[in-house]
């Protein structure tokens, strides 16, 4: 399907702004989909750095259908690409210093509710051409409990664009107390257990997994997992009711962001048939964490959100493990307090070998994907995955527990796989420390004792195709199916 009119919703895109995977993907599924020959826009908040880093920016729109008067809609560039960008510019909402969705001190906004029920309602008018655009989309690809309300508040209208609602994390649920219900003045219709009620509270989210033509989420592996009670975050159910709508598409990656043979964060580039520059950028890591430069010594490495669902509390258990098998490793993360305090005292206590960066930085996240030996990603669910896709890529052989993304893109280094030559990491069962433990003791062993074999798994890692282009085709599918079952609810 060619020539749509793709409307993208989301609340981060790189390079505009990024908290994790969602904003690498909306920077990059966009420009897939455009050069598949389609029309796409997205639309995103007008927080104070994105107008900042946007291009070419401009007032198209003062007055919407039902939305207050105060907003505006801006249209720009994502930078670096051809891609539309549409930006709602509600300066008492999105016009502040800290991130997306919490305050400087990482508590969630007080208001996310208003503020993102103000964006849903922009969003439904650019939806129904109502936004002074004259441009009405085919499609509305929806991302997450941010946009969760916009398939809702469409449904009953009969001139709509099709609804699709992407579930990057079902954790996330953008659950408030019922009272909001009321407060953001929303239909009557809208409310009870067929609408957005969820425990007595009021959930963005349901808006999206009840309302929407199709749901998606971003591995086939999670698209199975959520519809059990262990993943389900109590929406199970109703996804197994939804189960003919739902289907999983692993995420791609940018290319143009994220390839070691030219990546610019990098002093030394390298690729599969030449990774003497893999060794060197190894060498700058260990230096710029103050670790010892020892070329024989297992580099591992951990970038992410510091929160339970990665998994951190198991790599805190077996850092004396590490430790006694002379491994080193570098950690680079944001998030809960506890864990960025027991990262750095694990730092202090082991110095020669451990070390922590509490903050984000994207340069530092290409730099330790490049120059680490293994990455750890033990997480207990994983939607998706990006970080251990970048690892597949840069020749960093991912640790991974099996679950969602993470089991269907790294194929264990057992014997059988690898004498057939498909193996490209490591891979453990149970969220337990001492799987976690075992797994690197598997990869320690290989790295150490069979330089061959380790070359092989990390290059097979490397030739892998993870580009964007199946991807975008998927959803473009997913699209046309959306728009042959819109209005037939
Ligand atoms: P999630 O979306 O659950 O956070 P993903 O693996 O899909 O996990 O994507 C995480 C993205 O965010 C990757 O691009 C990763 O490099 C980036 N990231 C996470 N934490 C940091 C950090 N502290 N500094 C820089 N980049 C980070
Ligand atoms: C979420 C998930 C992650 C996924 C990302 C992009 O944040 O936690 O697994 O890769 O979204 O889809």
């Amino acid at each position: 399907m060619a020539n749509s009119k793709i409307l993208f919703v989301t609340s981060e895109a790189y390079p505009l702004i990024k908290t994790g995977g969602l904003g690498d993907v909306a920077g990059s599924l966009p420009v897939a989909l455009k050069a598949q020959r389609n029309d796409v826009r997205i639309i995103m908040p007008a927080y104070r750095d994105a107008m900042r880093k946007a291009e070419k920016l401009g007032f198209v729109s003062f007055h919407m259908e039902g939305v207050p008067e105060t907003v505006r809609l801006l249209e720009g560039r994502l930078p670096g690409t051809t891609v539309k960008l549409l930006l709602v510019d509600s300066p008492a909402h999105f016009d502040r210093p800290g991130g997306p969705y919490c305050d400087p001190d990482g508590r969630d906004w007080a208001d996310n509710a208003e503020r993102f029920a103000t964006f849903c309602r922009v969003v439904m008018a650019v939806a129904l051409n109502k936004a002074q655009l004259n441009w009405q989309p085919d499609v509305v690809h929806c991302n997450d409990w941010q946009s969760g309300l916009v398939p809702a508040l469409l449904a009953p209208h009969p001139n709509r664009p099709a609804t699709i609602f992407t579930i990057h994390n079902l954790a996330y649920h953008g659950h408030f107390d019922s009272s909001k219900f009321q407060t953001l003045n929303l239909p009557h219709y809208l409310w009870g257990m067929q609408g957005l009620e969820f425990h007595s509270g009021l959930s963005f989210i349901k808006g999206g997994l009840v309302f929407a033509d199709m749901i998606s989420t971003v591995s086939p592996t999670y698209a199975e997992e959520i519809r059990t009670p262990h993943f389900g975050h109590g929406l199970d159910g109703l996804l197994n009711h939804r189960a003919d709508r739902l289907q999983g598409i692993l995420n791609g990656i940018d290319y143009k962001q994220w390839n070691p043979a030219n990546d610019p964060h990098l002093k030394h580039h390298f690729d599969s048939h030449k990774l003497d520059g893999k060794a060197k950028n190894k060498t700058e890591l260990q230096k710029q964490f103050g670790l010892p430069q020892q070329a024989d010594t297992p580099l591992l490495g951990l970038v992410g959100r510091l929160v339970e669902q990665k998994g951190i509390d198991l790599v805190l258990e077996i850092i004396p493990q590490l430790v006694e098998l002379g491994a080193q490793l570098v950690v680079l993360g944001t998030g809960d307090k506890g864990f960025q305090a027991a990262l750095e005292a694990a730092a202090t206590k082991y110095p020669q070998q451990i070390a922590a960066h509490i903050g984000f930085s994207e340069a530092l996240a290409h730099q330790i994907e490049a120059g680490a030996d293994m990455f750890l990603m033990p997480s207990r669910f994983e939607p998706c995955g990006l970080n251990q896709i970048y690892s597949l890529c840069y020749g960093t052989a991912p640790i991974v527990r099996h679950t969602g993304g993470l089991a269907d893109t790294v194929i264990d280094a057992c014997d059988e796989n690898i004498a057939q030559g498909k193996a490209s990491g490591f891979q453990f069962e149970h969220a337990s420390a001492i799987e976690l433990l075992q797994a690197c003791k598997r990869a320690i062993s290989i790295y150490r004792q069979q330089p061959k074999t380790w070359k092989k798994i990390i290059t097979t890692g490397m030739k892998q195709d993870f580009s964007w282009k199946q991807s975008a085709k998927h959803y473009l599918k997913l699209y046309q199916t959306a728009q042959q079952l819109s209005g037939k609810q």
